[in-house]
């Protein structure tokens, strides 16, 4: 970890001990100009009821919307929330996902995790747990939180991509998440973003809303949606980030592919091509080639769970230069053969679809040999339609061979 983030970190967390001691002490808190909170664009007010809630998670309020209204929590949920300060989020999601539930609190002050503490002591809350960390560094294992949410802290921390990739890591698969954060309009010049940025008490930087989804992309997250709320202040918005982790069958898991699993990918393309069924080529190509072909923010491993080891992968490369077809794509999904019949094939189709439509892309194509009923099958259920057969189009080992022509034109994106 760098120092600068480190160093931000430091600061920040010596900002919020001195805010927490100060609620302890019953004051009001206040993290930007007053006014903010007098108006309403930060604090209690965001909160449609917080009727029940101890007064001094209330009052500790710091948030700048009300993450909990739109995270869809059900009983029975696990749910973590990032920078949770006084607690309010925690106590509200703790409603929500009753008894049965779970709720984590994450905070790197400590006087903050000792005011929530007492906080929940308060309110009865026995099924919330306040982890002393920071964000960037999830205390939490792999793939075991339903939801992850988050108020107003994402623009405190100087390495904005590591805790969103760390949030994905968390989430289980079709896990979700639900934040309140800031973010800057497009088109401020540096000046006035630092400016707007020092008035609301973010100094270490906001994101711009394609900022935001080219890290929510790059962590992994394969839906995501941004919905400004209210303004905060001249050029910056608060709103509501919302997006998915890829659904995956049991024991697997769908993360980006990252340049350290090239071996394991090409070993999986390469056992498909042994198959003879998969493509006309024979040989799996070097990693710079296929790096070089294939666009970099919709490529997926489906890996084990448990041993981390890649069993399949689905990748896109462009099909033209051309800007007329900027949102026609055509993929290539390997899985390993002692991995078929597990649901990694579709699992890793309905990946991509989701990152494709979310970024624009409207037709995902593919040739599939006619032998290969499996992937015509795979292909159909997740959408695809034939177009047509090309007839001995080319020859492979010797034979030439037809080629089976799928498209999946989407339905709602390039309407
Ligand atoms: C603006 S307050 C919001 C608190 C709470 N979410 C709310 O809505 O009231 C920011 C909180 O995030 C915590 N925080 C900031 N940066 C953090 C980091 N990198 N890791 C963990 N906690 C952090 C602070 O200690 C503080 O409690």
């Amino acid at each position: 970890m760098s120092e600068n983030v480190e160093a931000v970190r430091a600061d920040v967390v010596a900002r919020y001990d001195e805010l927490a001691q100060a609620a302890q002490a019953g004051r009001r808190l206040i993290d930007c100009g007053p006014q903010g909170y007098a108006d309403g664009r930060f604090g209690a007010s965001c909160y449609d009821d917080t009727t029940g809630l101890p007064e001094g998670a209330v009052r500790a309020s710091m948030g700048c919307g009300d993450p909990v209204a739109v995270a869809g929590l059900r009983p029975g949920e696990t749910v973590l929330d990032l920078g949770s300060g006084g607690g309010v989020d925690v106590l509200l999601s703790a409603r929500r996902v009753g008894p049965t539930g779970t709720v984590y609190g994450l905070d790197a002050s400590p006087k903050m995790i000792e005011l929530a503490e007492a906080n929940a002591a308060e309110a009865g809350a026995d099924d919330v747990e306040f982890l002393h960390g920071c964000i960037e560094h999830i205390p939490l294992s792999d793939a075991g939180v339903d939801v992850v949410i988050s108020n107003c802290v994402i623009n405190l921390s100087a390495d904005k991509p590591r805790v969103l990739s760390e949030a994905f890591r968390v989430l289980k698969p079709g896990g979700r998440l639900g934040v309140c954060d800031l973010i800057a309009e497009d088109g401020l010049d540096p000046a006035q973003r630092a400016e707007a940025e020092h008035l609301v008490g973010c100094p270490i930087g906001t994101l711009t809303e394609a900022e935001y989804r080219a890290l929510l992309a790059r962590a992994g997250f394969t839906t995501y949606t941004i919905t400004r709320t209210h303004a905060a202040t001249g050029g910056l918005h608060s709103a509501i980030i919302q997006a998915a982790r890829p659904d995956a069958p049991p024991g697997i898991l769908i993360r980006p592919m990252r340049e350290t699993d090239a071996e394991q990918v090409l070993a999986v393309y390469q056992a498909g091509l042994d198959g003879g069924n998969a493509s006309f080529e024979t040989t799996a190509p070097t990693w710079e080639a296929f790096d070089a072909a294939k666009l970099p923010l919709h490529r997926h491993v489906a890996v084990d769970a448990v041993s981390g080891q890649v069993v399949g992968w689905v990748a896109v490369s462009a099909v033209s230069s051309r800007c007329v077809y900027a949102g026609v794509v055509e993929h290539s999904v390997y899985v390993h053969p002692d991995h078929g019949r597990r649901g990694v094939g579709l699992a890793l189709l309905n990946a991509l679809i989701q990152s494709t439509e979310t970024e624009g892309i409207w037709t995902i194509q593919a040739g599939i040999f006619p032998e290969n009923t499996a992937s015509l099958r795979l292909h159909e259920k997740a959408g695809f339609r034939v177009v047509g057969t090309r007839h001995r189009i080319g020859c492979h080992h010797g034979r030439w061979r037809d080629v089976v022509f799928v498209e999946r034109r989407s339905t709602v994106t390039g309407l």
